[in-house]
């Protein structure tokens, strides 16, 4: 493994050992052992968008590690002024050892990669984000003490997060169930993939139906970062795709409940749903420290 780009790049072994190092990593933290596995390391994090837990965790976690991070912001760098990505790839690659980049464009993440010569870490793209998904694993599995063989829901948007948890959740066993409103399906990229998966994958319009014996329901907001504009026309299209307590009813006893946050109450989740599973859906947040400073050590060690 050399960057973390997109989950469909990782092989099941490949998110099993990650999820072991985190599960190991967390327990080190918990039991005051550090490691500073990456000492005099650094971690360059460029944000194209607004972040709360991936800059602190990241930045947290480099810092736990023994390395160092740095908070690069498209509105200094010269790459909101229009330097190109393969310069800037060229050029960091020369003065870090890895770069997380937060931004809109898939394309923009593979070039880094490919042309940049040092790890890659995908911190949220338009098309997926990796690095929240295997935080949503670990955090499932700490529950549920397994991954394989449960189902997961997802409801909503069929965005970044309907296309990682799907193949996240395929990858690792689980059955995954995705109702989302015609028009807003997930990548055509990430069907193709779970049609390989048969009866283990469904896509539906209708939430009952993919909440039907689900272990775990996730959601996410109906409008992402940089869709601000069409805020009005999603909360037309999702109405009715909120987790609530009627589709908690028809879910499995015990079943969990996850959201990547923010969270707006009363649209993807209600008020009641958020609260009764606030201790899940805080591990889940707690988790993306843990997950990626598996994710860095594997990558930079
Ligand atoms: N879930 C998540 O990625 O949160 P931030 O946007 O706050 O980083
Ligand atoms: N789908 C959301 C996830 C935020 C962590 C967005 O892209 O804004």
């Amino acid at each position: 493994m050399k960057h973390l780009l997109k989950m469909l790049d990782l092989s099941e072994n490949e998110i099993l050992e990650l999820l072991d190092l985190a599960d190991q990593l967390k327990y080190e933290l918990g039991h005051g052992i550090r490691h500073p596995l990456l000492a005099g390391k650094t971690l360059g994090m460029i944000f194209q968008k607004a972040s709360t837990r991936t800059r602190v965790s990241f930045e947290t976690g480099i810092y736990q590690l023994g390395g160092y991070g740095l908070f690069l912001s498209s509105h200094d760098l010269q790459i909101g002024r229009g330097e190109p990505v393969e310069d800037t790839a060229r050029v960091l690659s020369r003065y870090l050892d890895g770069i997380m980049i937060r931004t809109f464009d898939q394309e923009e993440v593979e070039t880094l990669a490919r042309v940049g010569s040092i790890p890659v870490i995908n911190g949220l793209t338009d098309f997926c984000h990796p690095c929240q998904v295997l935080a949503d694993l670990m955090t499932v599995r700490e529950h549920k003490g397994i991954l394989e063989g449960l189902k997961m829901a997802y409801i909503g948007d069929g965005n970044n997060m309907a296309n990682s948890l799907i193949v996240g959740g395929l990858k690792t066993g689980m059955r995954v169930a995705a109702a989302c409103p015609d028009g807003y399906r997930p990548a055509k990229e990430v069907l193709d993939f779970a049609a390989d998966f048969g009866d283990a994958f469904t896509l539906t319009g209708d939430c009952l139906e993919a909440a039907a014996g689900a272990d775990v329901i996730f959601t996410d907001v109906w409008a992402s970062m940089g869709q601000e504009g069409e805020a009005e026309k999603r909360r037309a299209a999702f109405k009715g795709y909120q987790v609530n307590g009627a589709l908690l009813a028809a879910a499995n006893p015990g079943c969990m409940v996850q959201h990547c946050l923010p969270a707006h109450r009363g649209e993807e989740i209600t008020a009641e749903v958020f609260e009764a599973h606030a201790q899940e859906i805080f591990d889940e947040a707690e988790n993306r420290l843990h997950a990626q400073k598996a994710v860095m050590v594997t990558l930079m060690k």
